[in-house]
């Protein structure tokens, strides 16, 4: 109960401003494996992590990953409710070509981003409750994967 209260507390000012958010969490994600930018094909092309921040499409993919979190913050006291929801965007995932070891550096973006936007709230505790609501998500994405 603590660590849902930590959740939703500190995502209470950040939910109000996906994108910024959502950009510093990406910005950080292809500094740690640029790799993952050949991995976004749009129209508006996404050479560099600034064709990228700049594509709308992208922008659109800031906001969808964001509104997911958003997702698994309201449904805290049932996450297994998204279990169904979440294999599928798992599956959709290792279409686009993502291996779920990108997962581990996902989620050092998402605490990179909790930092910056949190800079009084950021504890140990905050950053636990963190991870232990990614870990469920990722592993029901990961149910998606077929070998
Ligand atoms: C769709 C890439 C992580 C949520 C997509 C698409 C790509 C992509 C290429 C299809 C095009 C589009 O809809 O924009 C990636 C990469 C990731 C990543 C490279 C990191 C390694 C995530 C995470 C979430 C997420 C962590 C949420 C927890 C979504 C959603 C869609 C999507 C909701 C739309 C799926 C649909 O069309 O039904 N992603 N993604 N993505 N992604 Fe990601």
């Amino acid at each position: 109960e603590k660590d849902k209260d930590l959740i939703r507390g500190s995502w209470e000012s950040l939910g109000k401003n996906k994108v910024p958010h959502g950009i510093i969490m990406f910005s950080r994600l292809f500094e740690l494996d640029p790799a993952l930018l050949n991995l976004f094909h749009y129209k508006s092309n996404c050479g560099s992590t600034q064709d990228c921040l700049s594509s709308p499409e992208f922008l659109d993919h800031v906001t969808k990953v964001m509104l997911v979190i958003d997702a698994a913050v309201s449904h805290l006291d049932d996450l297994h409710t998204l279990e169904e929801f979440l294999l599928n965007l798992g599956r959709k995932h290792q279409a686009v070509g993502v291996h779920t070891h990108s997962f581990a550096v996902v989620g050092e973006s998402l605490l990179y981003m909790l930092q910056c936007s949190l800079p009084q709230g950021y504890t140990s505790a905050l950053c636990q409750a963190w991870l232990n609501m990614y870990a469920i998500v990722v592993t029901a994405m990961s149910r998606g994967w077929t070998k």
